[in-house]
């Protein structure tokens, strides 16, 4: 075997030489090419396969063989981040990999505020300097902007082209503060927009949105995928990413800032206005992603006591950071809460006014981690629990996240299970708020026990013979086909007795903790005045559903209201308001973050909650 080979992946085409003996999804890496996986390679998701058509590979593994069977692996299907180049090989890349996402933030679900940015822009004409005026340029142009921030300084480069700008054309010009520092002044002709960036970064999906700071419209979303998601589906798995490659955290850092900076790129693109007009970003992320965006050691965040290294808000230029805008521009990070519930926490808040309500409510954050919020109208609690990524599609057989043809609702019609599909599309999985339904129609109809089995279709007696004939399988290989061959380009979507495990897991955790908050502050759920689902489907959830699997405390179901992406919304008014800025900050100070998830009261809640209703 030579020391190196050579691997090409189609269709793009894309090459790779690395030493013999790499797996197939480190050489991806290298060719550039993004495989999926939400195990961090560890051979259990089954998300990264690949077609192998030529070329030396090693032979299968124990983990393949088990995950995808004889008939798959002959011909040609392996898991890349099991399979070794032993020679030059040749990889087809599924079409499936690389989806896109379809979640953005629709403007009108953000609430309006009085428009005060951190960014301010004034159109002035500046007195000339006289004989009997000798004040310095900027002295002038200081003096002359009424209601100007205290302490108004400029930056050297601003400076240095002051003395021109002023004079181009008859001390006619736009100046650009940015806080307390002008950091941009130019002749009016040249006036430019001012624009600024709201980021989420998600651990699966990521989301720009560009806003005019002059009008506080919102101009363009750009949305995509967390690139990380190639080193597994949750936060644990990207810390020990970063833990166990010497530039581990690099690697990750690179990888999430590049492909924001190409979510800037692409708005600014489709708003026709150039990078340096973007003079502020706001960034909001659990504590995880936003140590990683800023560099900082993750690796505390994962061993106990689960430390931060700051839960501050963090304010600094974009040239430090690689963002790409004005180099001059301001990035603030909104401060986070704890090392499980981050900086989206807290834009979650901000965007519902959690804290700003007379009545209690219960704010969810449904994503790879459960975070929650209790305003019981004196006290902010917080809590987060390890939900796992069910939700979002990993270790779900069918799992993937909410793009075309994904089952996004299943119901009853007629004496057959329905179920609908993005865009409408074949359905090519199922995605969280499918299971949701998939999960409350398949209790409904006793096909699921309260324990979580799922029973063979012949006893139960209601069910009719449509039905009945979904079920296959025995015991824990036992399955229900959500949508046949005719419905999915001939890949029948099933979901798997093993996937209602996951579930249960997950939904039971949500609950334990809700539960348990509500108790801490003497509530009872009929005292919540509502219950917000935020995350990627919370406008898409059924609240019948979640109430029938028990995923949240039993409140009307008109009291369950989804609030959308709302740690988007939280970036968005951050930007465009200080006061805002200043809430979330106080939002950070007054939460009181309550350790749940490893005290013997939540296990025994967790297994009490593990029971269907
Ligand atoms: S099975 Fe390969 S990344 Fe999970």
């Amino acid at each position: 075997m030579s020391d190196y080979v050579t691997v090409t992946f189609e269709p793009a085409g894309a090459k790779a030489k690395v030493p013999a003996g790499t797996n197939l999804y480190e050489a991806a890496q290298q060719a550039g090419v993004k495989i999926s996986g939400s195990c961090g390679g560890q051979g259990t998701c089954g998300k990264c396969q690949v077609h192998v058509t030529g070329g030396m590979v090693s032979e299968p593994a124990l983990q393949e063989v088990e995950l995808l069977g004889a008939p798959l692996i002959e011909r040609g299907t392996r898991l890349a981040c099991q399979t070794q180049l032993l020679g030059n090989a040749v990889v087809r890349l599924p079409s499936a990999q690389g989806a896109v996402v379809r979640k953005a933030l629709p403007a009108e679900s953000v609430r309006s505020v009085p428009l005060a940015p951190n960014v301010r822009r004034y159109d002035l004409k500046i007195p000339a300097a006289r004989l009997d005026d000798q004040r310095s340029d900027f002295q002038r142009l200081a003096e002359a902007i009424t209601e100007q921030p205290a302490n108004l300084t400029a930056t050297v480069q601003c400076l240095r082209s002051l003395a021109t700008a002023l004079r181009a054309e008859d001390q006619d010009v736009a100046i650009t503060a940015v806080g307390s520092q002008v950091v941009d002044v130019r002749p009016a002709l040249e006036r430019a927009p001012c624009l600024g960036v709201a980021v989420d970064i998600g651990t699966s999906t990521l989301a720009v949105y560009l806003v005019d700071l002059e009008t506080g419209e919102h101009l363009v979303t750009a949305a995509g995928q967390n690139p990380q998601t190639q080193f597994g589906a949750d936060v644990i798995s990207r810390i020990q990413y970063a833990n166990s490659h010497p530039d581990g955290l690099t690697v990750l850092r690179d990888d999430v800032l590049t492909a924001i900076n190409q979510l800037i790129r692409q708005a600014v693109e489709e708003a026709g206005a150039a990078l340096a007009d973007v003079y502020e970003a706001t960034i909001v992320g659990n504590t995880c992603m936003h140590h990683i965006f800023l560099g900082l050691e993750p690796r505390y965040l994962a061993e106990s006591p689960y430390v931060p290294v700051t839960t501050e808000a963090v304010s600094t230029s974009a040239d430090r950071l690689g963002l790409q805008m004005n180099p001059r521009g301001n990035v603030f990070c909104l401060p986070c809460i704890a090392g499980f519930v981050g900086a989206d926490t807290v834009g979650v808040i901000v965007a519902s006014e959690l804290t700003r309500r007379d009545r209690p409510t219960l704010a969810v954050d449904i994503g790879t981690n459960g975070e929650i919020a209790l305003w019981s109208g004196e006290r902010l609690l917080t809590t987060s629990c390890a939900a796992g990524p069910a939700f979002e599609g990993a270790q779900i057989h069918h799992g993937m996240r909410a793009a075309p043809g994904a089952i996004d609702e299943v119901f009853v019609n007629g004496d057959d299970l329905a179920v609908h599909t993005i865009d409408d599309q074949p359905a090519r999985g199922i995605c969280g708020s499918g299971l949701f339904d998939a999960t409350a129609v398949l209790l409904e109809l006793g096909l699921i026990d309260t324990k979580g089995h799922m029973v063979d279709g012949g006893s139960c007696g209601t069910l009719s013979d449509t039905v009945a004939g979904r079920v296959a399988g025995e015991a824990n290989e036992r399955r229900v086909v959500l949508a046949d061959a005719e419905q999915s380009a001939n890949n029948p979507i099933v979901l798997t007795q093993r996937d209602v495990r996951e579930i249960q897991l997950a939904k039971s955790a949500i609950r334990a903790s809700t539960e348990m908050l509500l108790e801490i502050v003497g509530l009872k759920p009929d005292d919540l005045d509502e219950v917000l689902i935020a995350g990627a489907f919370g406008n898409f959830i059924n609240p019948a559903s979640a109430l029938r699997m028990g995923l949240l405390p039993e409140v009307p179901e008109g009291r369950i209201v989804g609030i959308g992406n709302a740690a988007g919304a939280g970036a968005i008014l951050t930007l465009v308001s200080r006061h805002e800025r200043d809430y979330a900050r106080q939002v950070a100070e007054t939460a009181e973050h309550i350790e749940l998830f490893r005290s013997s009261d939540f296990q025994d809640r967790f297994a009490e909650y593990m029971i269907f209703p």
